[in-house]
């Protein structure tokens, strides 16, 4: 493969008073180049003709450089009377190249929907679609609530199945959960917001976002119907985030009495919804900000549904919060790629979302079902919670293996298993495995548990 250095230009400051003849000035920063590695092997050269021209050089002096880096070995001169850098290139290797033990073979990391299942075919349809059909001026800089087009899709997506009170208008689309929830925290702390609840446990990251927002953060318990709210109550915070339709990572659902009791509490409630639609075998239940439009800032998100490479999210705020997110959107980073979003209003209007979403129910329920059924079997002492719905389950240890060590013992059998620390909002709390199933093979799924089954045996032996 020839690899281009771009329409003949090379970019190279020559001192013209130094004293250095400019050949060797030229020779010396294609050689540097090349042995740093930023001249890749098989890079064609400009002709000389047009280096020569484009650094107001005479071309013998070009050439000479050439010539001199040809003999050198660094360069070749090929039969069709270009150049290109040779196979020699000296790369030193920085500490981030070092090649480390890789991942491992059965990983039973959370947060991996499938992505092989991506739908390629219905996506490429959209996309070939919107570029077709758009018109220019769907181009310039755009509201900073994002394109109408997707905002109303997904408006009435997630009002016929996720019970919401959305409208085009109190949308925002945004990059991933990640961007919606950053923005909306510092937005939050600039209103004067102090304190954040967050489930304990639950998502790391987000803590650490919401300090730096300036927020202090304090843990609130997740019960068997969902957050604790008499302890929220007395949290003293005056935004909480919860994960209400599949606590994560418990992966207990918010009963009747929790949601209303939410939605009641004096303050913010941000619903992070990011797995609602796989629910196998409980009751729907919708989303609070259908039940509070103005109490509740609600957050969607593409990436367990169809793939987190899309960066697709999107917040369905109240009124109030409608303006400061869009113009801190658009100060962050002037809007989310345009064509992505028409591509997915496309799909999402069209029925596409539906469609996946119907295929690729049944396909993790069943990697649900044999996951749990394989814990029963090898690991009964691992109870499974949370199993009615989403891409993981939960399972407490037995008291006398540590995560630290059944995660070694584990990974020493090529198998990645991931424990509840660092979900603890104090760090201290029991200790458990969360399991994420969404991107793994039956096949994989059933020897996992096996040679876990093996690792837990080691752990004890020891
Ligand atoms: C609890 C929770 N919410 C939301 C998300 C999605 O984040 P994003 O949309 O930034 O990919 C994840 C991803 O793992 C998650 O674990």
């Amino acid at each position: 493969m020839r690899t281009s250095s771009g329409a003949g230009e090379l970019l190279v400051e020559l001192q013209r008073d130094n004293g250095v003849p400019l050949h060797q000035q030229l020779e010396s920063a294609i050689r540097t180049r090349i042995r740093a590695g930023l001249l890749r092997a098989e890079t064609v050269m400009p002709s000389t003709r047009a280096l020569a021209q484009d650094l107001g050089l005479s071309r013998g002096v070009v050439v000479e450089a050439y010539q001199q880096l040809v003999a050198e070995g660094y360069l070749i001169s090929r039969a069709g009377g270009y150049t290109q850098v040779a196979d020699i290139a000296v790369i030193e290797p920085t500490a981030a190249a070092k090649p480390d033990a890789g991942p491992p073979r059965i990983d039973f990391r959370y947060s991996r929907p499938d992505v092989s299942q991506f739908p390629r075919a219905a996506w490429l349809r959209s996309v070939r679609r919107v570029l077709n059909e758009t018109p220019y001026r769907s181009l310039a800089y755009i509201d900073g609530r994002g394109t109408l087009e997707l905002r109303t899709a997904l408006s009435d997506y997630l009002n016929r199945v996720r019970g919401t009170a959305a409208r085009p208008e109190n949308m925002l689309i945004c990059n991933g959960f990640a961007q919606g929830s950053r923005l909306l925290l510092q937005v939050l702390a600039a209103a004067g917001r102090r304190r954040l609840a967050v489930e304990d446990p639950s998502d790391n990251d987000l803590r650490e976002v919401a300090e730096a927002a300036g927020l202090e953060v304090v843990g609130v318990p997740v019960l068997d119907g969902g957050i604790d709210v008499t302890a929220l109550e007395r949290s003293g915070a005056d935004v909480v985030l919860v994960t209400a339709a599949h606590q994560f990572p418990t992966g207990a659902v918010a009963s009747a009495e929790t949601r209303a009791a939410l939605v009641a509490w004096g303050g913010l409630v941000i619903e992070d919804d990011y797995d609602a639609e796989y629910r196998y075998d409980r009751e729907p239940i919708g989303a609070l900000q259908g039940l509070a439009p103005d109490r509740v800032a609600y957050a969607g998100t593409a990436s367990k549904t169809l793939a987190p490479g899309l960066r697709l999210g999107w917040l369905v705020l109240p009124s109030l919060l409608v303006e400061p997110m869009a113009q801190a959107k658009l100060m962050d980073d002037r809007g989310s790629p345009v064509f992505d979003q028409l591509a997915f209003a496309d799909f999402v209007a069209r029925g596409e979302f539906d469609r996946h979403l119907r295929r690729m129910r049944p396909r993790y329920r069943e990697l649900r079902d044999t996951l749990v059924e394989r814990l029963a079997a090898r690991l009964p002492e691992l109870e499974p919670v949370g199993v009615s719905a989403g891409l993981h389950v939960m399972a407490l240890l037995p008291p006398d293996v540590s995560e630290e060590a059944l995660q070694e013992a584990a990974r020493a059998r090529g198998v990645g298993v991931y424990g509840l620390k660092p979900y603890w909002v104090g760090g201290d709390g029991p200790a458990g495995l969360v399991f994420g199933y969404g991107s793994l093979s039956r096949k994989d799924v059933v020897e996992g548990i096996e040679l876990l089954a093996e690792a837990v045996a080691a752990v004890r032996g020891a």
